[in-house]
């Protein structure tokens, strides 16, 4: 099958649950055996996104979604302004930086310093939980990246405890945060509750499937 047909959706009226379910099993066979996670990233975002648009609740005009991508932590980058593994602490945090996406251009740079961290994808990284925001004018701190944006879905990328031999230290929760999968839609509250179970699951299997 090409890799672009893995975003076709099915013919017919399916469920929430069933087109997450869909995208779900489509993401198994795209990431196959690649480990990187700038390539499955970009994969993920693009079938997430592509599927989303070809599905009726979310495809069409006023109710479209407008962004899906990934916002990671600094330290995965290599970027002089952000220090290497060794460095990355949770205790210490300092940005999400723009990783593989879908949509307009968006804001490349998230604080994550205490006290300047602000917005629904620092929200949701720092507290390890997902972020449903169904008008984002309500939501206190939110990053308008695009003005047409009324509702939005942050899902976190949390890894188990990684100490060893990627020397990533140990939380105290003993779960780490790599970095959040984040939807925004035109429609005010456009996701719902099983949106976020579907993007939940789909957000561990990236985070299991990359190398970090
Ligand atoms: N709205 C997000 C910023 C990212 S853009 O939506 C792509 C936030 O408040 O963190």
């Amino acid at each position: 099958m090409p890799h672009a047909d893995s975003a076709l959706v099915p013919e017919g009226t399916i469920t929430r649950q069933q087109f997450w379910d869909h995208v779900y099993e489509q993401l198994i066979h795209l990431l196959g055996d690649e480990r990187a996670w700038v390539s499955n990233l970009a994969n993920a975002a693009s079938l997430i996104y592509n599927s989303l648009l070809a599905f009726p609740p979310f495809g069409s005009g006023d109710n479209a979604v407008n962004w899906c991508g990934f916002y990671i932590h600094s330290s995965y980058f290599p970027n002089p302004r952000n220090p290497p593994h060794t460095d990355h602490t949770l205790s210490h945090p300092d940005s999400l930086l723009l990783g593989p996406f879908c949509g307009k251009p968006a804001c490349q740079f998230i604080n994550l310093a205490p006290s300047q961290a602000r917005g629904v994808c620092a929200d949701a990284f720092l507290r390890k939980s997902s972020t449903l925001v169904p008008d984002v004018e309500a939501y206190p701190g939110h990053i308008a990246c695009d003005g047409s944006t009324k509702s939005e879905l942050v899902v976190p990328l949390i890894l188990g405890n990684l100490s060893g031999a990627n020397q990533i230290p140990d939380t105290p929760d003993g779960l780490t945060a790599v970095g959040v999968l984040d939807l925004d839609c035109l429609a005010l509250s456009g996701f719902q509750e099983e949106d976020r179970l579907g993007m939940e699951k789909i957000a561990r299997l990236i985070t299991h499937s990359c190398d970090w």
